[in-house]
């Protein structure tokens, strides 16, 4: 008999991890931080996080009537940011795979009374659960990162869109300057780990996996290609930061 080998759990192998293990792994870490993440977002990006969804959301084309989802949209600040892009009778759905983040969501939501507008539903980015054609636009902000698969949800993606509608996806991505990258993996793998674990008092190993996740997931190029690849045309994106994000825009 063989001796089995203990899965190694490091948030570094769980980036790497596909399929429904790392869901729930991920899954756990989005729970267990839901109730602070916006304060934390604000604190490790200096703010930046609120600028780069802005010009998210301004690259989808205001529409009257218009229906959007936001997928993987925690605590819903793409959702408010595209509501008043799609009309006074329009619609948007925030969705999410966690509950916990979806709550904090729904509160800001209520906050603004725009509960009659956006509403907020537990939906797996791979199995979205909508129609064909149903959206005129889509968004994603640091989502496709967590997911199992990425090809299938780009492709489920773009299936819910309306032909002609557009994909905006919001994303960590590779710095584009030599000495932006040294700095950036000196903050990613060793002061953000170390805030995380010792200001946030994180225990889940979010701040570990964060910096993991983005060294695994497809720079600009490949990203470009994935998008192709899952039938959408006029890719292209926009580098913000020096590319430490980069917004994809692309059309059905
Ligand atoms: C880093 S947060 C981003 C939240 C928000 N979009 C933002 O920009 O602040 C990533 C979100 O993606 C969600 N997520 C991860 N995997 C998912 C999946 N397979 N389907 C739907 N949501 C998912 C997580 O639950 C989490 O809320």
């Amino acid at each position: 008999m063989t001796e089995q080998q203990a899965p190694d759990v490091s948030a570094r192998a769980i980036s790497t991890w596909s399929g429904s293990a790392r869901e729930q792994a991920v899954q756990r870490m989005f729970t267990a931080i839901a109730g602070v993440y916006d304060l934390n977002n604000t604190l490790l990006s200096f703010g930046l996080h609120s600028h780069w969804k802005t010009i998210t959301a301004s690259y989808i084309p205001a529409v009257e009537q218009g229906t959007a989802l936001d997928v993987g949209a925690g605590t819903a600040d793409l959702a408010l940011l595209l509501e008043p892009r799609m009309g006074v009778r329009g619609r948007v759905i925030a969705s999410d795979l966690n509950h916990a983040m979806l709550v904090q969501g729904l509160k800001k939501v209520d906050g603004k009374g725009l509960t009659g507008k956006i509403t907020c539903l537990q939906a797996n980015a791979e199995h979205l659960g909508f129609d064909d054609d149903s959206f005129d636009a889509v968004t994603t902000g640091f989502c496709m990162r967590n997911v199992g698969n990425l090809a299938r949800a780009v492709g489920e993606i773009r299936r819910v869109i309306k032909p002609g509608g557009t994909f905006a996806c919001l994303e960590f991505s590779r710095p584009v300057f030599g000495w932006l990258r040294a700095v950036y993996d000196w903050y990613s793998f060793k002061l953000l780990p170390w805030v995380g674990t010792k200001v946030a008092r994180d225990t889940t190993g979010v701040y570990e996996y964060l910096p993991a996740s983005i060294r695994t997931f497809p720079d600009q190029e490949r990203l470009c290609q994935v998008l192709r690849e899952a039938g959408f045309r006029e890719v292209f994106y926009k580098n913000l930061s020096g590319g430490i994000v980069a917004i994809h825009v692309a059309r059905k």
